[in-house]
């Protein structure tokens, strides 16, 4: 019994909600990226990274959206099949797409069609105080949550764009209580996107679950990026925290490897990288 999960690398046992935990606790950076297919989720998974995301980005940087509105949840589980394949070390985790959790029983139905069809681990959704009942309802199923509060991507055509979030006191007071609602309601891990630094930390001292930011400063307890953003194969024009690895590196290994490294050394954001 158990015995598929513990079998998998005794070497480099696989990384759970405990381990993240713990990272925060013992102040250890957690590196996570997004990935989209099984290649790239070996290439990053062998490279180090804590924690793979299959972002609903993929509507974007896959598909060739504007936006991520269009993403399914069939795309989602398609992706996240495909994904779980290249894994072997790293925590998966799977965004609800826009419109999948309007219900508490829309959001369980999705989440677990994520988990068994898809094999996440984890569950993301967008949202602030007006996600609390969906958030207990799923811990309540014992469905693992992770919070995106900030810049929420699904909202853009609601905010005008894709901005900095919480720059008003009022703003980041109210961002900081949604987070420990949402903590309080049961999710496991808080993802913080396009705050300024300040928010950042706030919030990550506040809470006792890991806050993993992007866009959110360097005292957050880890960092994701969108992977063909540290690529370099994104069109358009990149947001301020996007560091693209390729143009020091070369070959995408490195690329993987270099951004993980910078993660853990803590050198990765720069004040270039950051919001004020
Ligand atoms: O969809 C996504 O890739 C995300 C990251 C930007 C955090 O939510």
């Amino acid at each position: 019994m158990y015995a598929q999960l513990q079998q998998r690398g005794m070497d480099r046992p696989p990384v759970n909600v405990s381990t993240l935990r713990q990272m925060k606790a013992d102040k250890q950076p957690i590196a996570c990226l997004t990935a989209y297919d099984a290649s790239f989720a070996w290439l990053v998974d062998q490279a180090g990274t804590d924690l793979v995301l299959v972002g609903d980005s993929l509507g974007m940087v896959v598909q060739g959206h504007d936006t991520t509105v269009p993403v399914t949840v069939d795309d989602m589980i398609y992706h996240t099949q495909l994904v779980s394949r290249g894994l072997s070390r790293a925590f998966l985790v799977a965004d609800m797409p826009f419109m999948s959790y309007t219900s508490p029983q829309q959001a369980l139905e999705n989440s677990v069609r994520l988990m068994q069809e898809g094999a996440a681990m984890m569950v993301k959704l967008e949202g602030g105080s007006s996600q609390i009942r969906i958030v207990e309802y799923l811990a309540l199923h014992d469905i693992p949550v992770c919070a995106h509060l900030g810049l929420k991507p699904q909202s853009v055509h609601k905010i005008g764009g894709f901005k900095v979030q919480g720059r008003d006191a009022t703003q980041a007071r109210q961002m900081a209580a949604d987070a420990k609602a949402l903590q309080d309601a049961g999710a496991d891990i808080v993802l913080l996107e396009c705050v300024p630094s300040e928010v950042g930390k706030q919030v990550t001292e506040s809470l006792d679950v890991p806050v993993i930011g992007i866009g959110a400063g360097p005292e957050v307890d880890g960092q994701i990026l969108v992977l063909y953003d540290i690529l370099g194969i994104t069109q358009g024009r990149m947001p301020r925290f996007v560091h693209n690895y390729m143009n020091e590196t070369g070959d995408i290994s490195g690329a993987i490897a270099a951004y993980v490294e910078a993660v853990k050394a803590r050198t990765y954001p720069a004040p270039e990288h950051c919001f004020s």
